[in-house]
């Protein structure tokens, strides 16, 4: 680890999935192998108890840096080390997903679904201890011990975020994974499902990787805020500097896309067209065909990353001029 106050360290991760046409269609057609990169050299780290937020368009590589994160998918290059956790071993993460009805089946009792982890993972040793223990977080999540005996479908869509999370927490994790944990929930909810997921990183300590399209949905929950486009980060920096002062083209953007209620009619500079296609992406600057200020170098040469003047790194040539 480059620090002990770290809980997650990630350097240089790749991902590529061969999307290639069935083998006899590729010998009849005479077609190539085809590789997209989802994830391409993603470096951050995450502080203990502190919560990092990735932000993009879809397809940019939000939910495949999540599964590599919880070993879902393995990296093609580049590495993902934990801290070690309470009792030594390497930090292990639970994982929070965006539709709860999918994420929870629906034929078993929310007591079974919560329990399935205290027992895959052996961590009590009697059924009425595991019991207790679902209905300690059926508790901590703001449901009742008697919701354990009630199905899926018997609750409102954000009770069975409060399920997801509520089963996430079952193994005492120490870093959690939520991946557009509140995208599927009317606003109203949305915020109740933010302010206890913010109350539970107090009170358990957790640690937050979380992932979202919406700037102003993380700005409340984030201490650090990583852009992604086309499978990069282009720009990083703490919630608060990153808002105040954004450096790269793309957060600009991003930012101007959040509702302001104190200026509703102030005009906004429309994000450009659709993002590229990680299967074929643009030469250069992968932003550049949709950027106010691209130039013809934008075209020809990837920007490096450089650092941010109030710390951070942003990944553009002309970082910070006004557009
Ligand atoms: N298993 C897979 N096989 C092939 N391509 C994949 C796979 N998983 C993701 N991709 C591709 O990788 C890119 C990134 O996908 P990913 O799901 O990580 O994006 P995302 O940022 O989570 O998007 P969204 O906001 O829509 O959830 C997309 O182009 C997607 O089509
Ligand atoms: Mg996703």
């Amino acid at each position: 680890m480059r620090s002990p106050d770290n809980a997650l360290e990630v350097d240089q991760l790749t991902r590529t999935f061969d999307v290639s046409a069935p083998w006899l269609n590729r010998v009849l057609e005479r077609k190539p192998k085809r590789y997209l990169r989802a994830v391409q050299d993603v470096t951050f780290t995450v502080g203990r108890g502190k919560c990092l937020a990735l932000v993009g368009e879809s397809g940019c590589g939000k939910s495949t840096v999540a599964r590599l994160v919880t070993g879902l998918y393995a990296p093609t290059e580049g590495s993902i080390v934990f801290a070690p956790d309470r009792n030594g071993a390497p930090m292990e993460a639970q994982m929070i997903f965006q539709d709860p009805h999918a994420s929870l089946n629906p034929r078993w009792r929310v007591g079974d679904i919560i329990a399935e982890p205290i027992r895959e993972f052996g961590l009590r040793d009697s059924d009425e201890a595991t019991n207790a223990r679902v209905a300690e977080v059926l508790k901590i999540v703001g449901l009742s011990p008697d919701d354990a005996g009630r199905y899926p479908h018997e609750f409102s869509g954000g009770q069975r975020q409060r399920i997801s999370i509520a089963r996430a927490l079952a193994s005492e994790p120490e870093f959690l994974v939520c991946d557009e944990p509140t995208s599927a929930l009317d606003v109203s909810v949305q915020a109740q499902i933010l302010n206890l997921m913010r109350r539970l990183q107090d009170e358990l300590g957790l640690t937050y990787l979380f992932i979202s399209h919406n700037l102003a949905v993380v700005r409340h929950m984030a201490d650090r805020i990583a852009v992604m486009y086309l499978g990069r980060i282009v720009e990083e920096a703490e919630t608060e500097a990153l808002f105040a002062n954004p450096q790269h083209p793309y957060t600009r953007l991003l930012l101007q896309t959040i509702p302001d209620v104190r200026a509703p009619n102030r005009t906004r500079a429309l994000m450009g067209g659709e993002p590229p296609s990680p299967l074929n992406p643009p030469a250069g600057c992968a932003f550049h065909p949709r950027c106010p200020m691209a130039t013809e170098r934008c075209g020809r040469e990837a920007p490096s990353v450089r650092p941010r003047p109030e710390g951070g790194r942003v990944a553009c040539h002309y970082a910070g001029d006004s557009l």
